[in-house]
């Protein structure tokens, strides 16, 4: 099977006081192939958001069906339990966000190592694997820095090693430069296509950036919680 997320009428709603449920996902349908880079476009509000908190596992859909090919295996939800969620999301999903969301209290290595050492891989191993990436990102002269002590691009690019670091399957960004001036923007964006070759990993951004949605493979446009194109 060459498909690696497989979506089926997914919905979600969040309950507003006083005034009833209000939809965020209505009957989303699609899915991706792996090592494909698939944009989610669309306004602010559209849902983008909600539904790659889903399909990251980090959140709870009202219905349908989400399929995941991770290393051959298939997992369906909502049929998997909590702890095999929280494995599923350690070991095969790789999260970058807006904003960078680093420990603030460690180093930047210290982060990028943290998701291996959470997955029971020893300090020695986890720290030649962080060196690696750091270098690989361009950011091995600031191992030591705290993140506030890191330009905007310099954080995003810890966050993108941390991303990687227990060589995921599924990439999933949320707006990954949406807080870059232009110059940044680019080189994290070129970043970003390089290693998801490398590292041949299905990724999926969420973006209202054109720039970011012309370099993915396809591009699906979000409105109001539907899959519009
Ligand atoms: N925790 C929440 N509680 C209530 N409403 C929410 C919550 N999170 C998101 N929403 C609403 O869901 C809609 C979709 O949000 P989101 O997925 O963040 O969209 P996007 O990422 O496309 O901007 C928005 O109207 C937003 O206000
Ligand atoms: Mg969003």
């Amino acid at each position: 099977m060459n498909t690696i997320l497989q979506i089926h009428e997914i919905t979600k709603s969040y309950s507003l006081e006083n005034k009833g449920d209000r939809p965020v996902l209505s009957g989303i349908n699609f899915s991706v192939n792996k090592g494909e880079f698939l944009a989610l476009v669309g306004p602010s509000g559209a849902g983008k958001s909600t539904l790659l908190h889903l399909i990251g596992l980090l959140d709870t859909a009202d219905s349908g069906t989400i399929a995941l090919s991770l290393e051959s295996h298939n997992y369906s939800y909502p049929l998997l339990s909590k702890k095999i969620q929280t494995q599923l999301r350690n070991a095969y999903i790789g999260f970058i966000f807006q904003f960078h969301h680093l420990l603030p209290e460690f180093s930047a290595i210290e982060n990028v190592m943290m998701p291996r050492l959470l997955a029971g891989i020893s300090k020695q191993e986890c720290l030649a694997d962080a060196k690696i990436l750091m270098e690989r990102v361009g950011v091995s002269h600031r191992e030591n820095h705290k993140p506030s002590e890191l330009s905007g691009g310099e954080q995003q690019r810890v966050a993108i090693a941390r991303a990687l670091i227990n060589k995921p399957q599924l990439l999933l960004a949320d707006e990954p430069t949406g807080n870059l001036d232009t110059a940044n923007t680019e080189s994290v964006l070129e970043l970003l296509q390089s290693v998801r070759r490398e590292y041949n990993v299905t990724c999926i951004v969420a973006t209202h950036s054109q720039q970011v949605a012309s370099l993915a493979d396809r591009i699906l446009v979000m409105k109001d919680g539907k899959i519009v194109e």
